[in-house]
């Protein structure tokens, strides 16, 4: 590497993060920080000199990059935040009438109640499904103790999803279908992070577009972002840490004490509190679509399940179904 264009670099890059230190004050830093690279601190300031156009007129005149002239000098400034802003994002007012969908654990999806909870959706005229997490188990990228014997690979899994999705638009054609990860969904992202970061970058090994999302016209909301149905945010639920306790839905609003609809408990319950004032807040949990006994968690008051939401404007109507034995309650 060519020393001299590398020791110009570094001096740019700290220029770049502090346009604003004194020229003493940086050349110190800099040298403190690589003094390997440098002789003394002395030269480093000639160097900071150069780029910020003070070593005479000939030299500002052959300066190429002259980006850092007349930046004035504060001895400090604030150090630059870290934070990400979780995105908000409200469904159109078009999307009236919404079928909620979670849990659905595929390839352990309960075939008889999904059809149960289509069947409902289709009969109320919805105009609106809502995946809300866990559509897929993603049992082979979990990092809990496994037995992989008889489990389907993570292919058949994605296979089966692209399956599903695809009756599910051959059902409901005219119907704006949106899809949020849950944890289960979030298995792939981690397993990512830890055994292949190398290919975070890769669009191929995005959920959305290993799911083929795209060729369904299904909407990809990812999953930081928070939704709301007017006044009703619409979680997974595994933002909450914990079980959900003996009631989920007031667990829900014990954590965040305003209107709240959540699947991932695979438990039906509803809550309401009611403000000193006399409003009202709400709060449901939504059974699942899945496996009501699976082997690693075989003891539970898991119970199958759905709703369908009616919106006026920014109020809305939670319908939250209760499946047995194929019927409705
Ligand atoms: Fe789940
Ligand atoms: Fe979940």
């Amino acid at each position: 590497m060519n020393t001299i264009k590398h020791t110009g670099k570094i001096i740019i890059e700290y220029l770049e993060r502090f346009p604003n230190l004194p020229i003493r004050t940086l050349a110190n830093k800099i040298y403190n920080e690589n003094n390997q690279l440098y002789k003394n601190a002395e030269l480093v300031r000639q160097h900071i000199k150069y780029y910020k156009g003070k070593n005479g007129k000939q030299a500002l005149k052959n300066l190429n990059n002259k980006k850092f002239v007349g930046i004035k000098t504060k001895p400090y400034r604030m150090p630059e935040s870290q934070i990400k802003h979780v995105e908000v994002w409200k469904l159109p007012k078009a999307n009236k009438k919404v079928l909620v969908l979670s849990d659905i654990h595929i390839p352990y999806h309960d075939v008889e109640a999904i059809q149960t909870a289509l069947n409902e959706g289709k009969q109320q005229g919805i105009d609106t499904i809502y995946l809300n997490g866990d559509i897929m188990d993603f049992f082979m990228l979990s990092f809990h103790e496994k037995n992989p014997k008889n489990r389907p690979s993570l292919k058949n899994e994605i296979d089966m999803a692209r399956e599903f999705f695809a009756y599910l638009r051959q059902e409901f054609p005219n119907v704006t279908i949106y899809f949020k990860p849950g944890n289960h969904e979030h298995r792939l992202e981690r397993y990512l992070y830890l055994k292949a970061p190398e290919l975070l970058d890769c669009e191929e090994f995005k959920l959305e577009i290993l799911l083929g999302l795209a060729e369904f016209r299904i909407i990809y909301i990812s999953k930081r972002v928070k939704t709301y149905l007017g006044h009703l945010l619409i979680e997974h639920g595994d933002r909450m840490k914990g079980n959900g306790g003996v009631n989920p839905a007031r667990s829900l609003y014990m954590r965040y004490k305003r209107h709240v609809l959540a699947g991932h408990f695979h438990r039906k319950s509803e809550h309401v509190e009611k403000v000193y004032d006399g409003s009202l807040v709400t709060s449901f949990s939504t059974g699942c679509l899945c496996e009501l006994e699976p082997e690693y968690f075989e003891v539970n008051n898991h119970c199958l399940g759905f709703a369908i939401v009616d919106m006026d404007g920014d109020n809305f109507k939670v319908r939250n179904y209760l499946i047995e034995n194929g019927k409705l309650y």
